[in-house]
């Protein structure tokens, strides 16, 4: 395990997708990155963990170049996917080479069905129909709660389902690298591991490497083979998951586990002076 600015890949595996120091800046004057390092190994699953506005979501969103639509740019550093620099694809360059990103909060069109959602994941490979057939039968071998609710309208559909179809229909355009914010929102414990089991599976099964930005830290350690912890726009941890799992500081304040039972507001107070990583 390293502390802070090291960021070192699991020597297990080379990294089909490197983060190197990338600083992002909203509107002109919000730094909002600081700096951050991430790498994914092939066929990996990585946790980018951290609490609300850590900057999770902005660190997914440079990566599948959707930055721009929100008044964002990255000042430094650079982003690159199998050794070649990316950051300056458009979103749909970069599902052509394999990245593709599933946004937070489930955007589903409500008023087309299950299935017409999947199939909007599949115009980026042109109009071969046999191949979207195969797709969706891939995806609904994956997600067989979809393929019951194929002739739905997905907006009266559960939140789980919505879930499975934002990520049904990123499996559409054959991706092998999936950046995944926050599936976990929202969710019914038991639903969430259903979801987490099936990345895992298409993970394990297809190869698909995994970036994926939870506030569920325990969760998210559980599936992950390796998690990074941003706090405001830095990389203040990262590590094995099962490194992770055990360090006292995650557990103290990330997994709510602290040894000496329930925090009082004055310890409360002092969380960040007694952060040994800060
Ligand atoms: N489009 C934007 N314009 C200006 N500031 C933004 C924008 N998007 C995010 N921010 C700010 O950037 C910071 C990081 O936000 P981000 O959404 O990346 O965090 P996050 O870790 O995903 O948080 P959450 O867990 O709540 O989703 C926050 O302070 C947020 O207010
Ligand atoms: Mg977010």
């Amino acid at each position: 395990m390293t502390v802070a600015q090291a960021s070192p890949a699991p020597d297990t595996a080379t990294p089909i997708l490197s983060v190197n120091n990338v600083e992002v800046i909203y509107n002109h004057v919000i730094l909002v990155l600081k700096g951050v390092s991430l790498q994914v190994p092939e066929s990996g699953i990585v946790a980018l963990l951290g609490g609300n506005g850590a900057g999770k979501s902005t660190t997914l969103k440079t990566i599948s170049c959707l930055l721009r639509a929100e008044r964002g740019d990255v000042t430094k550093g650079s982003v690159l996917y199998r050794g070649e620099r990316v950051d300056d694809l458009t979103p749909n360059e970069l599902v052509r080479r394999g990245v593709i990103q599933v946004m937070e909060g489930r955007h589903c069109f409500g008023h087309l069905t299950v299935e017409e959602n999947l199939l909007t994941g599949a115009f980026i490979h042109g109009n071969n129909r046999r191949q979207i057939a195969d797709d969706l039968e891939k995806v609904y071998h994956y997600f067989p709660r979809l393929k019951q609710r194929r002739a739905s309208q997905a907006g009266y559909t559960s939140g789980g389902e919505q879930q499975m179809t934002a990520i049904g229909r990123a499996l559409m355009s054959r991706p092998r690298t999936i950046l995944l914010d926050e599936p976990s929102m929202g969710l019914a414990p038991q639903l969430v591991e259903e979801i987490f089991e099936i990345v895992q599976r298409l993970n394990a099964e297809q190869g698909v490497a995994i970036l994926l930005a939870e506030q569920n830290t325990s969760v998210a350690l559980r599936y992950a083979h390796y998690g990074y912890i941003l706090e405001n726009g830095r990389v203040v941890l990262d590590g094995d998951a099962a490194a992770l799992r055990e360090n006292e500081d995650v557990k103290e304040f990330y997994l709510g586990m602290a040894g000496e039972g329930r925090r009082s507001f004055k310890d409360v107070k002092h969380y960040r002076r007694r952060k040994r990583w800060l």
